[in-house]
């Protein structure tokens, strides 16, 4: 039950659990009545809207970390949802500005903050919501009477070669990305979310990521050593946006929002380390270091995907990763990239033939995120040749996968989501 939200009473402290039983007395009884400490005499200062005619965390410059949250709706109640997303509007506005969280601490109660991210200040922070095909119908039933709000884009996402998902880092009903210059605010953000959502939405998958530029505004490298994000269509260009990220007039509800394609791919790095440089600028189609294309001395400029060797042989290969992502041989296609590294650790491996093989394997690669006007002429479009004939596929293996329609952005008093849930 959301309607009430739970910042009291027994569904939030059943959530935080024997913590605030146990550790809580004597720490509460000296905050009984406080109000939680304003944000705002932190190092990162800095704010990003959270009101606006579309969701920031998409066209924004890219901070330097995300968490990233699926979850599964457990309530089968309509008005559960839409509180929930009127909360999680309400607090995102709030944190993103680095005010406090509304309501105030006593003793009988859990927190209203968690806390870790105070004195931190706002980072920048980005809360992006998206809506997944189970928000509309799961199972085939129409849980929430939005089965019929369903947009066409909204698409199952084909199974595309190679593809290895995981259930557990598949799908989901709603999403939330949180991003900021700092991790901890990205992830507090995103689990308070998490937590206000208490009986009504449960995490399903998440991951946290970073990637930063040596200077601001520099194209980050990924893990495989590349500068990422060179060829994306330019945010501050509203047309280009327009034309490639935001869902025009077509979309109904959707109208100034964009669909996420959120893929965590694991990179072998442990193979890709061993390849000689050469090969590795292949792959691609880029050079490593200044991130140029093959053949080419700046990273900014164009690739000249008809430029020969003396044999005849392109010199940007036909298989390489930037030649199959380019427009030219994709219909003009494009997207909006603006992916994070991860890192899990350690993973253990054991295969059982042939040979025998069993250790540890790191557990790391790129969470993709890319944002498109329509995943049908996006993603699918670029994706269903990359996956046949990338040479990077020896590397890259995708393990998770959602496709999540991100509805415009709220007006100051309203929701997002609001346009769906207004009809
Ligand atoms: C671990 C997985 C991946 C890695 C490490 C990776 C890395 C890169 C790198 C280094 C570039 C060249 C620099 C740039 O233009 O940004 C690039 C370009 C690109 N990638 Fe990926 N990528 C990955 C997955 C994907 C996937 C799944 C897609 C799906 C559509 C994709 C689409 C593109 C596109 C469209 C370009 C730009 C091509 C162009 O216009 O020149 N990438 N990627």
């Amino acid at each position: 039950m959301i309607g009430t939200p739970p910042r009291q009473g027994a569904s939030r402290r059943g959530f935080l659990g024997a913590a605030a039983g146990t550790l809580g007395g004597a720490m509460l009884a000296g905050t009984a009545g406080a109000t939680p400490p304003p944000l705002m005499h932190g190092p990162g200062l800095a704010t990003e809207p959270f009101h606006g005619a579309h969701q920031s965390g998409i066209t924004t410059p890219a901070q330097r970390h995300v968490y990233f949250v699926a979850f599964d709706i457990v309530t089968d109640k309509r008005s559960d949802v839409q509180d929930l997303l009127r909360r999680w509007s309400e607090d995102a506005a709030r944190l993103t500005a680095g005010l406090p969280l509304a309501g105030a601490d006593s003793a009988d109660q859990a927190p209203v903050d968690s806390n870790e991210a105070a004195g931190l200040g706002p980072q920048r922070l980005t809360l992006t919501i998206g809506f997944g095909a189970g928000l509309f119908a799961r199972d085939g039933v129409d849980r929430f009477g939005l089965a019929a709000r369903r947009p066409e884009a909204l698409i199952d996402l084909p199974r595309f070669n190679g593809d290895q998902l995981l259930p557990e880092k598949t799908g989901g009903d709603l999403c939330v990305q949180a991003c900021a210059d700092n991790a901890q605010v990205a992830m507090h953000a995103a689990r308070h979310l998490a937590r206000v959502g208490y009986g009504v939405v449960q995490p399903r998958w998440a991951q946290a990521g970073f990637g930063a530029g040596a200077k601001p505004g520099e194209t980050p490298r990924n893990l495989m050593g590349f500068k990422d994000g060179t060829m994306n269509p330019d945010p501050r260009d509203p047309g280009a946006m327009a034309h490639h990220v935001w869902v025009g007039d077509e979309g109904g509800w959707m109208k100034g929002g964009s669909y996420l394609v959120a893929r965590p791919i694991r990179i072998a790095l442990e193979h890709w380390d061993r390849m000689k440089l050469g090969f590795q600028e292949q792959v691609v189609g880029r050079h490593k270091a200044s991130g140029a294309p093959l053949g080419g001395m700046h990273e900014f400029e164009p690739m000249k995907l008809d430029a020969t060797d003396a044999d005849g042989n392109f010199i940007i290969p036909e298989n390489s990763h930037a030649r199959l992502g380019a427009p030219e041989i994709n219909d003009g296609a494009q997207i909006l990239r603006r992916a994070y590294s991860y890192d899990n650790g350690l993973a253990h491996i054991a295969e059982r033939w042939p040979p025998w093989r069993q250790g540890m394997f790191m557990d790391a690669g790129l969470l993709f995120l890319a944002w498109q006007r329509d995943p049908r002429s996006g993603f699918v479009k670029i994706f269903e040749n990359m996956a046949k004939f990338d040479m990077m596929n020896q590397f890259v293996t995708h393990i998770g996968s959602g496709l999540f329609a991100c509805p415009p952005g709220a007006r100051p008093g309203g929701f997002v989501g609001e346009t769906l849930f207004a009809a």
